[in-house]
């Protein structure tokens, strides 16, 4: 793809942080982000001229349409993430990731590359694929659905519904499940677990990143579609991620008869439809947990490295 204007909103995120140093390598980009987690993420970026960062509230019409000068595609991150912080907020996870979504949708006339979820499917049996039917059972899945419905209304546009993210950003999220199973298993010594036998699908971050290069390189022939991003190889229950971690980490591991998880997610998903256009991921969960093993000198229980402590 030839070098194009890219707006990323939410860039400063735990993926944005990741993903644009990569878009930088080719493209110019715009950050528009209100820093909700603060700005270490964008470090690297400042001094490179091709980077501009607009702090700003996607849920401002001002911010939106001023962000979108000189643009030529959107690559829309910027969301209230996660049940925990979408229960506690409702009416801000509304605001953030459906309205302000609808009014991207209104003013960008440009393709628009979407972060969805596989939280949407919720509690499913079969495999998820693209067409399987959504039964979101939190306010955060409902909301991304009904962003993704406004972005269906775009002239151009690619949805990703992703799965549980994993792996290191210099914007650490440790509420992910196996980033705080292996922050836990470090610090803490002990894992107690719940539904072991939960299934759920994870990706690299990296291997996120990789997906949006992949999108833009492929745009024309993505373009109107969903496309599920991860891997059957990384279709894992609780236990296996534990499994997984003792390899590395001594650690006591028990699993509790009690607990459940709101989100309900327990379910098997297929990512044919993009590995049929050539899109394979890299990373394995080994390499997220070593690197996190490495990374847990470093990192201490910040809350901002929870998205569901920060709005308690
Ligand atoms: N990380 C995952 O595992 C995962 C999985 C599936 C989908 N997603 C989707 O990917 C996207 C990014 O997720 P993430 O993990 O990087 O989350 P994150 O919480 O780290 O990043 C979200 C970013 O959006 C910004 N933001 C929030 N409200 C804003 C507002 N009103 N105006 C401007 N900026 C605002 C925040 O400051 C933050 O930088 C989200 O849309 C999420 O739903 C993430």
């Amino acid at each position: 793809m030839k070098t194009i204007n890219i707006l990323v909103t939410g860039g400063a995120g735990y993926i944005g942080s990741c993903l644009i140093p990569e878009l930088l390598k080719k493209h110019d980009v715009k950050i528009l982000d209100n820093l909700t987690y603060g700005y270490y993420g964008l470090l690297p970026n400042l001094g490179n001229s091709n980077f501009e960062f607009f702090h700003g509230d996607i849920r401002d019409t001002k911010d939106i349409e001023n962000a979108l000068k000189n643009i030529d595609l959107v690559i829309h991150l910027a969301a209230l993430v996660g049940y925990p912080a979408c229960k506690a907020q409702p009416k801000l996870a509304k605001e953030i990731n459906h309205l302000a979504t609808k009014k991207l949708v209104k003013y960008c006339k440009v393709p628009i590359v979407f972060a969805s979820t596989g939280s949407c499917y919720g509690p499913l049996t079969e495999v998820c694929t693209e067409n399987s039917p959504l039964k979101p059972a939190t306010e955060y899945s409902k909301t991304k659905i009904d962003a993704e419905r406004e972005i269906r209304k775009c002239d151009d546009f690619i949805i990703y519904r992703f799965s549980t993210g994993f792996g290191l950003s210099l914007r650490p999220r440790l509420d992910l499940l196996v980033n705080d199973f292996v922050i836990k298993a470090v610090k803490n010594k002990e894992l107690i677990i719940y539904e072991k036998d939960y299934w759920r699908s994870f990706v690299h971050v990296r291997d996120i990143v990789r997906s949006f290069l992949f999108a833009l390189d492929h745009f024309d022939e993505m373009n109107h579609e969903i496309y599920n991003v991860g891997s059957e190889e990384l279709c894992l229950t609780k236990k296996d991620v534990a499994l997984a971690i003792k390899k590395y980490v001594d650690f006591h591991l028990k699993f509790a008869q009690f607990g459940t998880d709101p989100d309900k997610r327990n379910y098997k998903v297929s990512f044919q439809k993009i590995r049929d256009l050539g899109f394979k991921t890299k990373y394995s969960l080994d390499d997220g947990i070593k690197e996190l093993i490495q990374a847990s000198m470093f990192i201490d229980h910040k809350k901002e490295y929870y998205n569901d402590k920060v709005f308690k």
